[in-house]
């Protein structure tokens, strides 16, 4: 955990082929880009005030439908360039969701495509899955078709989608920041917005140990910022079951058998270099202090787009990529900025990793996916994904953390 920002891609064996991939320029877009998107003649449907969705009950999906159809309801998303689009004359009513295998749990590979037929005229949307999870993603999808005050919803509309990369995923230090649990279930429904599945949940490092673990309670005593800065067995257990309810695995993590200055502050003779730092060595040819090293968070984001995580690898070879994570480090990156910094970013990784590796290698795919990337920004920022500024990492046991003003 020395660097921010670095994408790990794992290798190991894959399900998803690479799909074609279709849809640019429509007049109402979706984030990521599906696979599919067929919208053969734009059109527009009035959303019924009496809209429902019908799903089967299911423990994690219910809540999921209840939430999105609160969002439907209400977000009046209004796009930056106004839709011209003809208002069909019946409203659309229902959303029937269907899922062939309810049963299917949120593990690694499960299938979480969707295909989602929205009508002009005559009867509700259907939106077909899988599992729950894709189901899911199909109801984010959804949600993103509608917009306007009164709402309306693009109609006459065929999708398909699959993710690319079955591990798509954001790391999240809770060790050189403190993040509350409202914090991070911010960060779970972003990440459930952006269509990622993983929450890889870095909770303790030399910085600070967060962690109530119940057997070891002097860890957390000691070894947190404060006392109002733990995570009690409770919490975990809110954080996990919040993820699931967003179609989010939630990978925690206690970091070892380095990493562990703050295992000190409890039990110093378990710890060889307690209160020590040593930087590690940098590749050749960067500046560290010139906010020029290889892994800063604002050198490289730009990079992304046109970032081909399987560049160089053969067919065969490409096929074993699993996907990757966002590794927020934060400890550079003070809370209010995470929102300005970290999803626009975080939303060209979704691309990269979850979606859009189509089209041709080594050209320039940034300007493509501009406008939509800034519809899509205004929709998350009104669905209040601001932080509050707050950053410990700077007054923590480990000197190493470098707040730069930017
Ligand atoms: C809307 O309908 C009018 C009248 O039928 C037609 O002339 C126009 O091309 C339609 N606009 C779109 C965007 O389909
Ligand atoms: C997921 O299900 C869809 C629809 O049945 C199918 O086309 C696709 O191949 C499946 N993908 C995986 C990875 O199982």
């Amino acid at each position: 955990m020395g660097c921010l920002f670095i994408s790990t891609f794992i290798i190991l064996s894959t399900l998803y082929t690479i799909p074609h991939i279709s849809a640019v320029g429509y007049p109402i877009n979706v984030w990521p880009k599906p696979t599919t998107f067929h919208w053969p003649r734009p059109q527009a449907i009035a959303l019924s005030p009496n809209f429902i969705i019908s799903a089967p009950g299911h423990r994690y999906l219910t809540p999921a439908v209840h939430r999105y159809l609160r969002l439907i309801l209400t977000e009046h998303h209004r796009p930056l360039v106004p839709p011209l689009l003809n208002l069909t004359s019946q409203p659309l009513a229902a959303l029937t969701v269907t899922i062939s295998d309810a049963a299917a749990p949120l593990t690694h590979g499960v299938n979480e495509s969707y295909s989602l037929t929205v009508p002009c005229a005559g009867g509700a949307a259907v939106l077909k899955s899988e599992t729950p999870w894709g189901a899911m993603r199909g109801l984010e999808t959804f949600s993103q078709l509608v917009y306007s005050k009164p709402s309306r919803v693009a109609c006459g509309l065929y999708i398909f989608d699959v993710p690319l990369f079955m591990h798509r995923g954001i790391m999240l230090d809770t060790s050189r920041n403190y993040y509350g649990v409202g914090d991070l279930m911010r960060l779970i429904r972003a990440i459930s917005m952006n269509k990622l599945n993983v929450f890889h949940w870095h909770i303790t490092d030399s910085h600070s140990f967060p962690l109530v673990v119940p057997s070891e309670p002097e860890m957390a005593a000691k070894g947190a910022y404060g006392e109002d800065m733990k995570y009690t067995a409770a919490d975990v257990k809110r954080v996990v079951e919040y993820g699931l309810e967003h179609g989010v695995r939630v990978v925690p993590e206690i970091d070892m058998p380095a990493h562990t200055g703050s295992w000190a502050e409890a039990y110093p003779e378990i710890i060889t270099c307690a209160n020590k730092f040593c930087r590690y060595n940098q590749p050749p040819g960067t500046d560290q202090e010139k906010g020029g090293s290889w892994c800063g968070p604002f050198k490289t984001w730009q990079l992304i787009y046109n970032y081909d995580i399987t560049y160089g690898l053969t067919e065969e070879e490409s096929k074993l990529v699993l996907g990757g994570r966002w590794h927020c480090g934060l400890s550079k990156l003070i809370r209010l900025l995470w929102i300005r910094w970290i999803w626009p970013r975080a939303s060209q990784w979704v691309k990269r990793c979850g979606r859009e590796i189509g089209g041709e290698r080594g050209k320039k795919r940034f300007a493509e996916a501009t406008d939509r990337l800034n519809e899509w920004r205004y929709r998350m920022v009104t669905r209040e994904l601001v932080l509050s500024l707050f950053s410990h990492c700077g007054v923590s046991r480990i000197q190493a953390c470098v707040i730069r003003s930017i």
